[in-house]
Parts: C-alpha cells; structure tokens; sequence
C-alpha cells in the first residue's frame, strides 16, 4: 500500500508522499457502489414487472419486421451494446449514432446521447417506433402483443389493475432495465479494502484518472459519469445536445457515457469513430477539437506511454468476470 502510494505521489508530482496516499484514499471514498437500485415511484420493483420487461427486451416482436429486438443493439454479450461503430437498424441501415450501454440506466436522468428522453419509460417507445430503428407504432405493438395468450397473462400479473396498454409496455422495459446493473469488479473489491485486487499499474492509472489526467471532472462516482453533457472535442458534425435546447453554447455537447464494462464495449464515443482504449487515450492526450463549445475541462493531457498504460489497466479493471445472461422464453402464442 506504502509503495503504491509513493509511486503514486511521484506520477502527481507531490512533494509530499504521505499527501499522496491521503489523496489515494480519498479518491477511494467517491466510488462506493450504491446499496440498491432507485425505482421510480409510479413504476416501482416487482419481479413479474421486471421478468415481463425482460422478455420484451429480448422479443423481436416489437419491431416492424419481426427481426429486430432491443437486445440485437444492446447485447450482453457487448456490455449491453454492439461491437461496430453504428448499429444497423430496420432495413439493414446504419444509425446515426453508436450503440451505447443499457446498463446502471437506473441513475440516468438524461437519456440518448443528447439527453433528449428524460426517463427509461419515455426512451422506450423511441426505438420501437423510430423507423430507422424498429419501425413499429407502439398501437401496432399493443395489437400484437394481445394476439399473444402467454402476454396477456404476464401483464395480468405485473399489472393487475390495467394489464396490456401501452404505458404498461414502457414500464415493464424500463423496469427490467433499472436491473441491469453491473457486477463486483477487481476495481470495487479494491475500493473495498483489498489491496491485491488490482495491480500496482492500475491503481497507479486510477490515481491519474483523478488527477494529472483529470478524467474525474466528467467520469464522476461509482458509474463514471457526471450524467452531464460536453463537448470533448471530437470532429464529428453531430450538433448534439443543442439539437435538444436550441442553444448554441451546447452544440457537440454529449452526454458522458458511464465507463464500467469498458473494455467490452468497444468501438467509443456517440460515433463508434475510437476503435480502441488506446485510440480514446491517444485523444485525451491531444485535447480534442478546439472550438468555443469544447469544455473547460478539455485540455491536453501530458501523459507519457506508461502514463497512459496505467490509465487503461485501471480502465480494464472496471469489468466484471463475465456473467451468464439467460435468455427468456418467450410465449409462442
Ligand atoms: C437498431 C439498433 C437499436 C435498437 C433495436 C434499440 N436501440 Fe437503444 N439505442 C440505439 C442507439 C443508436 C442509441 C443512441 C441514440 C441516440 O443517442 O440518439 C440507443 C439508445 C438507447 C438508450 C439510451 C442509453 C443512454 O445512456 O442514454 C436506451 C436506454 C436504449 N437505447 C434502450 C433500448 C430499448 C429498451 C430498446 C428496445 C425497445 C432499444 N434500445 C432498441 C440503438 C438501438
Ligand atoms: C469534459 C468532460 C470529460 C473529460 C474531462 C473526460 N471525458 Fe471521457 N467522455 C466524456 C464524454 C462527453 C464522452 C462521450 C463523447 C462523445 O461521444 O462525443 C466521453 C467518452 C469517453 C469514453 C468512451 C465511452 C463510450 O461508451 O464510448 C471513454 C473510454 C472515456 N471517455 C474515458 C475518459 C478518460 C480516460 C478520460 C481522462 C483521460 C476522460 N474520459 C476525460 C466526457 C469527458
């Protein structure tokens, strides 16, 4: 632990090795796990709710041509994403934008890049009708899912007042969604108090993380994000979050993306255009784009290799050993 942190006070450049490790610690503190899953009071837990949610989730019913469900873009296999720069929607074309991650969603108030859905249930019915997505009116949906007797008495169950409606379609999603939360990783046993759980690199990259590298201005708490939107530079025209407020000063704004999973998620950024950690580090160094919108917490950092090697075996520490996701059954009929 000493040692750690002495090498820890001369990557900062501390004159004072004990204040390094005091910072170590204190770092530490910021990234507890929450003890439970906050659930929305007009759409609280229950297991039948969540195990609806789940299999609509996995069900290609949803979408126009019975070809696309939510998990063909948000596959747990991919941290809940897709491994190519954009995801291919109905009609086999592109979006415009990349895949992000469906987990630790339960703490996000912002939803899509631009923050433009200000809850899961009202980002649900975005995909499903969205005709580059999945191309089916939600009354569409409804129509089907009645046809269906293994639904309608799922939603009788996770429902007993108003069964199968539309709004109950978006809250059994949004509820399986507000489960997906990611397991115990090396980085949280660390935090924890075991001090072998990660290596002397990674917990030196943390330590930058928070400090000379000044991650930690946007990638904040436990989940790694702010939940707030910034320009980081990047060249793409995507307006952003301006396409949401009309306001100049947010164009190219996004918002910052949790980074637990990390590694299993690649390609990075709104545009899918960083293929790897090392192409997103490569970024960070450089600074990005300088424009009026880029943030004043965008600047370049000057990390040596190894520098930026310690802050990509931090990086890799943040991904839990690789769970089984079991598929649901879905009712034939
Ligand atoms: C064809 C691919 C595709 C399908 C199918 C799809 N998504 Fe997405 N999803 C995306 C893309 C791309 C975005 C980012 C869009 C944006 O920000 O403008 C996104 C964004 C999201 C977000 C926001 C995440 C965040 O951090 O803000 C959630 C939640 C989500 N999708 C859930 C779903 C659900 C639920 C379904 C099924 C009803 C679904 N998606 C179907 C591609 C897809
Ligand atoms: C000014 C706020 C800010 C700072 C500082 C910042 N980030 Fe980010 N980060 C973001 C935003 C916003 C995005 C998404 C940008 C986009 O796609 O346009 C992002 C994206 C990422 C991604 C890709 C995530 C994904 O899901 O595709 C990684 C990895 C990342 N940042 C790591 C870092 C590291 C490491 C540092 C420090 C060297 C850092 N960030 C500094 C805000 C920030």
């Amino acid at each position: 632990m000493k040692r750690l942190f002495i090498a820890a006070g001369l990557a900062l450049g501390f004159s004072l090795q004990a204040e390094a490790g005091d910072d170590a610690d204190a770092f530490k503190a910021r990234y507890q796990r929450p003890t439970s899953i906050p659930f929305p009071k007009d759409n609280p837990y229950t297991p039948e709710k969540a195990a609806l949610g789940k299999m609509l989730f996995f069900d290609t019913r949803l979408s126009r041509d019975r070809n696309l469900s939510c998990a063909s873009c948000h596959n747990p296999s991919f941290g809940w994403e897709v491994p190519f720069a954009k995801a291919i929607g109905a009609g086999g074309k592109p979006l415009g934008r990349h895949a992000p991650t469906a987990i630790n969603l339960a703490w996000s108030q912002n939803l899509f890049w631009d923050g433009r859905a200000p809850t899961l249930e009202a980002q649900a019915r975005g995909p499903i009708e969205a005709d580059v997505e999945m191309d089916l009116p939600l009354g569409t949906a409804l129509t089907r899912l009645k046809e269906v007797e293994g639904y309608r008495q799922a939603f009788s169950r996770a429902f007993p007042s108003d069964g199968l409606t539309e709004a109950n379609i978006l809250k059994a999603i949004a509820t399986f969604e507000r489960t997906l939360v990611t397991g115990i990783t090396p980085f949280d046993r660390w935090v924890r108090g075991n001090d072998k759980a990660i290596s002397d690199a990674a917990q030196r990259g943390f330590v930058l993380f928070n400090g000379k590298a000044a991650c930690s201005g946007c990638h904040a708490g436990w989940n790694f994000t702010d939940d707030k939107f910034h320009d980081v530079g990047l060249p793409d025209a995507d307006k952003g979050r301006s396409v949401v407020t009309k306001k100049a000063e947010d164009d190219f704004g996004m918002k910052t993306p949790g980074l637990r999973e990390i590694s299993a998620r690649a390609p990075y950024m709104h545009d899918g255009s960083l293929a790897t950690l090392e192409a997103v580090m490569g970024h960070y160094v450089a600074g990005g784009t300088a424009r009026p919108t880029r943030s004043p917490l965008m600047k370049p950092v000057p990390l040596n290799g190894t520098e930026v090697a310690d802050v990509i075996a931090f990086l890799r520490t943040l991904s839990s050993p690789q769970s089984v996701v079991t598929l649901p059954n879905l009712p034939a009929h």
